[in-house]
């Protein structure tokens, strides 16, 4: 097959990471015989500098003109006194609203070789957990209405909290689909105790639910769930929530695998065309040539199931990155007896596990 790949380096340890993803793409490229041709399209913090202009429109129409993007991270302290749509996190949401993706999928899955890592008690982590966190993207109060005026007390800022039903029925279509090819269980998190919006979020979730009977469905207050998944992970499987509950517990759920240098991302819209990305950030302290590129690399292996239907190519991918974590580690999951490696070492090893 010949695939068009749009690349978003982006800042920090971006470029590397993605550099190294690529590499494994084009071992993919060569081991099953396809064509994958690249093309850069700037963003972040360099696309400031340079263009200045967080999301340069071009860029934005080599990802429309692309099969699917890959993308790196964006942002350091460099931009960051800048307003809102100026910082390079406002190249990232454009994208997201611009290509349409308002379904994240960030799978949390404990990997039993780096399990020690994990800052849970032991007792809880022997239990292991695979959850799938399904987040809404394209809404709520990322997108809201807001803005600073002058109230009774002085000045104030405002950002809205807004969804409509088409916006949870779709997400939820997402989620229950992904269910019912794993073992039928979502949790739905949201606030529904305090929010006018997480009580239409429950209300249209559920109507959903009745085209999907044979998937069970758990409603789960936010709080509750950060608390659930801290004391006992492996009851969730297939969650789904807002934008902003998303964005704070796949956080949460990726520090209890040991790194969130191992977990990848999907954002997919109704099309084939995704953006895949690690779920962590752009670590500008990190320095060259360290980063562990795991959690890029696995979704470059998203990237060959959800948008190129390649399912053999991606658990290619998938089973090398479990064999070479088994004896080397880079620095953020480092312990005594295994070995040290680069960004460019494990990648290497991957490779070669191809
Ligand atoms: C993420 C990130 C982004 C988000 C930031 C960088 C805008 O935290 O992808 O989780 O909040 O969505
Ligand atoms: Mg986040």
């Amino acid at each position: 097959m010949n695939k068009k790949i749009a690349l978003i380096y982006g800042d920090g340890i971006g470029p590397d990471i993605v550099k190294a993803a690529v590499k494994v793409l084009e071992r993919i490229a060569e081991k099953y015989r396809h064509k994958f041709t690249f093309c850069d399209a700037p963003m972040g913090g360099n696309a400031i500098d340079e263009y200045g202009d967080p999301l340069p429109k071009k860029s934005v129409d080599v990802c429309l003109a692309s099969d699917s993007v890959l993308l790196g991270a964006v942002g350091g302290k460099k931009w960051d006194n800048l307003s809102g749509s100026k910082r390079p996190e406002a190249g990232l949401l454009g994208i997201r609203k611009a290509l349409k993706l308002y379904a994240n999928i960030r799978p949390a899955k404990l990997f039993p070789q780096v399990a020690d890592r994990s800052p849970l008690r032991k007792d809880i982590v022997e239990n292991g957990f695979d959850m799938v966190i399904v987040r809404e993207l394209t809404g709520g109060i990322y997108f809201g209405e807001r803005g600073i005026r002058q109230g009774k007390l002085g000045r104030e800022a405002y950002d809205t909290e807004c969804y409509s039903e088409i916006e949870i029925e779709r997400i939820a279509r997402v989620a229950f689909e992904i269910a019912r090819k794993r073992n039928k269980k979502i949790t739905s998190i949201d606030k529904a105790n305090v929010l006018e919006s997480s009580r239409l979020w429950r209300y249209a979730i559920h109507e959903v639910a009745q085209d999907y009977p044979d998937v069970t469905v758990n409603d789960m207050f936010v709080d509750n769930a950060a608390m659930q998944l801290v004391k006992d992970p492996s009851q969730f499987d297939v969650i789904v929530t807002s934008n902003m509950f998303g964005d704070i517990l796949s956080d949460l759920a990726s520090a209890l695998t040991g790194s969130i240098g191992l977990l990848p991302s999907a954002s997919l819209n109704d099309t084939t065309l995704g953006l895949y990305e690690p779920i962590h950030g752009s670590a500008p302290d990190l320095g060259e040539n360290v980063a562990n590129p795991i959690a890029t690399i696995l979704s470059a292996a998203m990237m060959l199931r959800y948008s190129f239907d390649m399912t053999e190519e991606a658990a290619d991918v998938e089973k090398a990155v479990d064999k070479v974590l088994c004896d080397n580690r880079t620095q953020d999951l480092w312990s005594e007896g295994k070995r040290l490696c680069s960004t460019s070492e494990i990648t290497d090893l991957i490779i070669k596990n191809i």
